[in-house]
């Protein structure tokens, strides 16, 4: 595998300078921006990292979105029906554009670097400013210097892709955060348009993952989430070779109270050398979101998957026997893949059994234009893939709440992560499988972690007590 490539200093130099130009020139208008986020937490965190980019350049979180001077969508391909909402939304905003020709706006990520996709909005919609792709977030300033003096730009470079160090990210929230420890996919699930739009796996320096955390954690965060589309294969670009479960252990040795939380886990990479990390970590949430896709090894080839249903099983059982109950599984399952008979999704079933998972993130297949699987034959209507999904989802939900029932009587070291919804006086807090466990208590442990006991399952949600010391 190639060494990754940096975006070099001197870029990212040219970058901030052109930030420092847009401050200077509208330090005192008071200009607010907005940004519509769409799809998963890596699109969420690249989000982190426009707003990071708007606040150097003098602008503002605008209160009130209807009110924002520029409104950027980051946009989600993974599925039809997030590009569907994603066109309605920039649609919408075409009159108060021609009400209020200052407004700017703003289109980049995953979809726009789709084959011509960015030039076909750009053309599209003549009222949008920027344009640009997942291969330009370095260069948005730049970009939007242009905009701002009225050249409307459109940027998509279709590469293997960078790694950026050194942009700011202003993060959502102050006590849970994300930070990327890879780039991009080279697996090629047959379904998956990932690979096409977020360029070759590249894995950041461990260097540049510790220093990061470090100062997360000196910042006061206590959950910090490593986001990769596939974790597991993490430093095999790096020389010297960094493995993922050596850069758990060295992030959990790094002092202070705080929990590590990773997505994605891909099963053909995921080595018992990592679960016994997980286990052996006390930082490392016993969390394993592990998407197995599918049941059936016909199906699964089919998708390109690598694993057998018996090798996914072999996986979950070494887990569960080295973790035990404190071990929360969750997975993705795509239900209707091209060519998939009822009869194969039946699998599915089978294996939604034996995982016992806390809960499943259930996708119909979409087809997505340039992946093998778009050009199969599929003779499955979509009404009927919906009953199939309609009995999946049936079993999942009993499973999730025998789940719930195995914890009543448990303690859980648990985040308080806010105000709960089943009275006045409950918090809300997250354990390490991310279920929620809501206790009566005071405001002010919100952003600690504290000792909860299940007293009640509820279908959602567990009902507990605060543990005193
Ligand atoms: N159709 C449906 N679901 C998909 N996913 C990825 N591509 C598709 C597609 N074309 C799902 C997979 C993946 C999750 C992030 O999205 O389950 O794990
Ligand atoms: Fe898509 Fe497969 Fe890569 Fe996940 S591992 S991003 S499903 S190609």
């Amino acid at each position: 595998m190639k060494e990754p490539v940096f975006v070099s200093p001197a870029e990212i130099a040219a970058s901030k300078a052109a930030a420092k130009r847009v401050k200077d020139e509208v330090y005192d208008l008071g200009l607010t921006y907005h940004i519509e986020s769409y799809g998963c937490q890596m699109n969420e965190h690249d989000s982190e990292k426009i707003a990071g980019m708007m606040e150097e350049m003098g602008y503002a979180k605008a209160e009130d979105k209807s009110k924002a001077d520029f409104i950027i969508f980051n946009t989600c391909c993974i599925r039809e029906h997030a590009e569907q909402r994603v066109y309605g939304n920039i649609g919408a905003l075409k009159k108060r554009k021609d009400e209020n020709p200052q407004l700017m706006i703003g289109v980049c990520g995953c979809m726009m670097q789709q084959k011509d996709a960015g030039r076909q909005l750009f053309k599209r919609f003549p009222f949008v400013d920027i344009v640009f792709g997942t291969n330009e977030l370095y260069r948005f300033p730049l970009l939007f210097e242009e905009a701002y003096h009225g050249e409307r730009t459109l940027q998509v470079r279709d590469m293997d892709g960078e790694i950026a160090e050194g942009l700011p990210v202003c993060r959502n929230s102050t006590f849970s955060t994300f930070t990327n420890i890879t780039y991009g996919c080279n697996n090629f699930c047959t379904y998956c348009i990932v690979p096409y739009v977020r360029g070759r796996e590249r894995s950041r320096q461990a260097c540049d993952v510790l220093a990061e955390a470090k100062q997360l954690i000196a910042d006061g965060y206590k959950e910090i989430t490593l986001l990769g589309q596939n974790v597991n294969s993490y430093g095999k670009d790096l020389t010297p070779r960094v493995t993922f479960s050596q850069l758990l252990r060295q992030i959990n040795d790094l002092p202070g109270d705080f929990r590590i939380r990773f997505m994605t886990s891909h099963p053909k990479d995921c080595t018992k050398e990592l679960l016994d990390t997980m286990a052996e970590c006390p930082k490392v949430a016993k969390h394993l979101h592990l998407p197995f896709q599918c049941g059936n090894d016909r199906v699964l080839k089919a998708m390109n998957r690598g694993y057998t249903a018996e090798q996914y099983l072999e996986l979950v059982h070494y887990a569960k026997a080295k973790m035990g109950s404190a071990l929360s599984i969750t997975s993705d399952v795509i239900v209707g893949f091209p060519g998939e008979t009822y009869e194969e999704f039946q699998d599915t079933l089978s294996l939604v059994k034996e995982v016992g998972a806390t809960s499943l993130f259930t996708f119909i297949y979409s087809p997505r234009q340039g992946t093998p699987a778009a050009k199969m034959d599929d003779p499955v209507s979509h009404k009927e893939k919906a009953r199939w999904m309609a009995e999946l989802l049936a079993l999942q939900e009993q499973i999730s709440a025998e789940q719930m029932q195995l914890h009543r009587g448990e303690t859980f070291k648990c985040f308080v992560s806010g105000k709960g919804k089943l009275g006045d006086n409950y918090v809300a807090a997250r354990t390490d499988g991310n279920l929620i466990i809501e206790f009566e208590g005071d405001d002010s442990l919100i952003g600690s972690f504290q000792n909860v006991k299940v007293i009640e399952p509820l279908t959602y949600v567990l009902r507990g007590e605060l543990e005193r010391n």
